[in-house]
């Protein structure tokens, strides 16, 4: 629950912040997850900021005019903070209903749909966006990194992808697999990696070792 005297050892309890063996399980958890920005802010997570920057640094594309898909789009942080830089065409999807509310609410998406991924296909149009983007959702019990494919598949020859993920204790199996697929698709000619930077302090750790856990941005570009 939402309230103003919530401090980080509430946070550290939330069991949306703790593993779960499925997707759905963890979409019912965002779902119910009303102190979301809240715990966020008291972690100290900035990934969609991350992300921006290193967009900015990065995306050779009119940023005006580009088609910008927000996979696991959450509340919307992250297309607030792209607007900032001058984006204005979102579209997102996401598992969970009401973090989607969040999104509908900043009134930036011209449409949002509800998708659990890795059991449901992405649901846009293959070929169809300038930059697509899944901003903090890229972890074990969230979104597989077969999933991958199919945002590269939603976007235009030489669109961008942005992804980030956490590295902490717990995400050393996920890391090496997200590596791994990124390599392979690689070999296979889909992407070329185009930037991938680091941050050390990416969120606030939960588990018994106090401090930061890192996390690093990834910058790909289609084939
Ligand atoms: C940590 S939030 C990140 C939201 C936003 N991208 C940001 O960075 O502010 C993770 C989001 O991923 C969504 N999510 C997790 N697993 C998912 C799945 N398998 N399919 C669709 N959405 C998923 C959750 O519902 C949640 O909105």
């Amino acid at each position: 629950m939402a309230s103003a005297d919530r401090t980080y050892d509430d946070v550290k309890k939330n069991p949306a912040l703790i593993s779960v063996t499925t997707a759905k399980e963890k979409i019912a958890l965002y779902d119910g997850w009303t102190a979301y920005q809240q715990d966020m802010d008291i972690l100290d997570y900035k990934g969609p900021c991350y992300a921006a920057n290193s967009i900015a640094k990065h995306f050779s594309g009119d940023h005006e005019t580009a088609i910008v898909l927000d996979v696991a789009c959450g509340t919307g942080e992250v297309a607030k903070e792209m607007k900032k830089i001058g984006f204005n065409h979102f579209v997102g999807v996401d598992g969970s209903k009401s973090m989607m509310e969040g999104a509908q609410k900043t009134g930036l998406y011209r449409d949002l749909k509800l998708c659990v991924l890795g059991e449901q296909d992405l649901p846009v149009e293959k070929g169809s966006f300038d930059l697509a983007l899944m901003i903090g959702a890229l972890s074990v019990d969230m979104v597989c990194v077969r999933v991958l494919r199919q945002i590269c598949e939603a976007c235009k020859t030489g669109g961008f992808i942005v992804m980030t993920t956490r590295h902490g204790p717990d995400d050393l199996v996920y890391t090496a697999e997200l590596h791994r697929e990124q390599k392979q698709m690689e070999a296979d000619g889909l992407w070329s990696c185009v930037n991938i930077t680091r941050v050390e302090n990416w969120l606030k750790s939960i588990t018994a070792e106090p401090g930061f856990i890192p996390g690093s941005v990834y910058i790909y570009r289609k084939l």
